[in-house]
């Protein structure tokens, strides 16, 4: 029999520690942040640790959560990469605005349903004011514009897929679909694109520039060439900052090209589309305006905690058209004047993304956040300026939103020693807890790529970063040439 006395003290008892235990953790995670650029980058959990959590049972009886907390707090969380640290350079990571820690709290301790509009109609109307923001950041200027919040900038690539297929080709024509983009895309896009069911052949890679941007005349060339093959061609992928080097595709002329030949233009900006609201950066993504759809993750560069992403299309009637069911089971909870954000993606039960992001925007403004972009833009050429006064550093691509990539080559070595000292240097500045750089391989090249756009991100720490680099390679060199 179920003892509900029992449980209802354990509830109470939830409750209570609930209160202790979130403005504990809340005013240590405060004191921490406020120290963060004294912590080491990665306090590894050791084997102790691991042992102890492995040791543990799913147990049938529950115990003190004040004492979970605590165990989670010291075991778990305190020994997680700090991506917010403002030396960590590698991914796409920025710091987390105290604006939308707080919003996630909210939403959480509020729990709202944000698949329907009638569950938290006020909330609703939230999401699709930042939707149309977002929309009009990007110049879609349309009544028509929608969009949803979903998890990632991988949801949001695959998402936009789904629409793209549904509205180019008929289902008889699936399987003779073909998907271009550069082969500097993001592999989400091609993961998705296999994920909703298309095979590898069916997805051209178009190589790229010096600038690591798409080639347009070998885009339309893969195009023409694939017609003529008998098959259909039906979208195309462009880059708003893609991850290695933070380069802009030409999106004005690759919008061109899908007018010509009637394909669904979408913009991965999952990384770079908050460039958008920068009145200075803006027109880098000049073009922008001629796409179908656009993702973008403001869990990267606007301060968002995980997971934070929009997928915004210039006509919502295709989302709605991919995504709609209607099931009998909610048939008295569909909304018939707005639309139901289950009917605009893929997910139903979601947590309320938008809110975090709505708290931080009327808390800052936008007019901060674009200082924020403009200032990862600046950050990055000071790298370059610091690398440019030191010998035998070679930068591999020029900074871009925020993002610069660069290899120490000095003579006598080979390409392929350059490599191995590439990474030995990386393996080397994250062993020293200052700051942390991975490698990444351009055009066969192993290079050292720093993505720069977290706030706290000081002039000091980059000038300490590239003195400490330096002082690794001229080291690691001389190791090299002694064995
Ligand atoms: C350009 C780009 N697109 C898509 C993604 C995937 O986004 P998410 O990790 O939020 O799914 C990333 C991740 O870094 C990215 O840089």
């Amino acid at each position: 029999m179920f003892d509900w006395l029992k449980y209802d003290n354990i509830v109470k008892k939830g409750y209570e520690n609930e209160e202790k235990q979130i403005s504990e953790f809340l005013k240590r995670h405060i004191e921490k942040n406020a120290q963060i650029r004294e912590l080491p980058i990665f306090n590894k959990p050791d084997q102790e640790i691991l042992n102890r959590i492995e040791a543990m049972d799913i147990p049938a009886h529950g115990r003190d959560s004040l004492e979970v907390a605590r165990e989670l707090v010291d075991d778990v969380f305190e020994h997680a990469m700090l991506i917010q640290h403002p030396r960590f350079y590698s991914f796409v990571a920025s710091a987390v605005s105290p604006y939308s820690l707080a919003g996630s709290i909210l939403t959480d301790i509020y729990n709202v349903h944000a698949g329907g509009w009638e569950l938290a109609p006020c909330a609703g109307l939230i999401e699709e004011k930042l939707v149309k923001w977002m929309g009009s950041c990007a110049g879609y200027g349309s009544d028509k514009v929608g969009g949803v919040f979903l998890s990632g900038g991988s949801m949001a690539n695959m998402s936009a897929m789904v629409a793209a297929r549904d509205s180019r080709l008929t289902p008889e024509e699936f399987s003779k679909g073909m998907v271009y983009f550069s082969d500097q895309t993001h592999s989400s896009n091609e993961k998705g694109l296999r994920i909703i069911g298309f095979r590898n052949d069916q997805i051209v890679k178009i190589p790229t520039d010096d600038r690591f941007v798409i080639r347009t005349d070998l885009l339309e060339e893969a195009i023409v060439r694939d017609l003529a093959a008998g098959k259909r061609p039906f979208a195309i992928i462009g880059n708003i900052g893609t991850t290695n080097t933070g380069s802009i595709d030409p999106l004005d002329e690759m919008g061109k090209i899908a007018k010509k030949y009637n394909l669904w233009f979408h913009i991965d900006g999952a990384f770079g589309a908050s460039i958008l609201i920068s009145p200075i950066y803006r027109n880098l993504a000049k073009g922008v305006e001629l796409s179908d759809s656009l993702s973008w993750d403001t869990h990267k560069w606007l301060m968002q905690t995980y997971s934070c992403s929009t997928l915004v299309v210039k006509d919502k009637s295709t989302l709605l058209n991919s995504f709609t069911e209607h099931p009998e089971y909610l048939a008295d909870v569909n909304s018939s004047e707005h639309n139901d954000s289950w009917d605009l993606g893929p997910e139903m039960s979601r947590p309320h993304r938008a809110i975090k992001l709505w708290y931080t925007i009327q808390a800052t403004g936008t007019n901060m956040l674009a200082e924020l972009i403009e200032y990862s833009f600046f950050n990055a050429n000071l790298v370059k300026k610091d690398l440019k006064k030191l010998p035998w550093w070679k930068i591999i691509s020029e900074p871009s939103c925020g993002t610069i990539n660069f290899r120490y080559e000095p003579e006598g070595f080979s390409d392929e020693q350059i490599n191995t000292l590439t990474d030995r240097i990386s393996k080397e500045i994250i062993e020293s807890g200052f700051a942390y750089i991975v490698t990444t391989t351009l055009r066969g090249k192993k290079t050292l790529r720093m993505c720069i756009i977290n706030a706290n991100t000081t002039e000091d720490d980059l000038h300490k970063t590239i003195a400490l680099l330096n002082e690794i390679a001229v080291r690691e060199t001389e190791k090299m040439r002694a064995s």
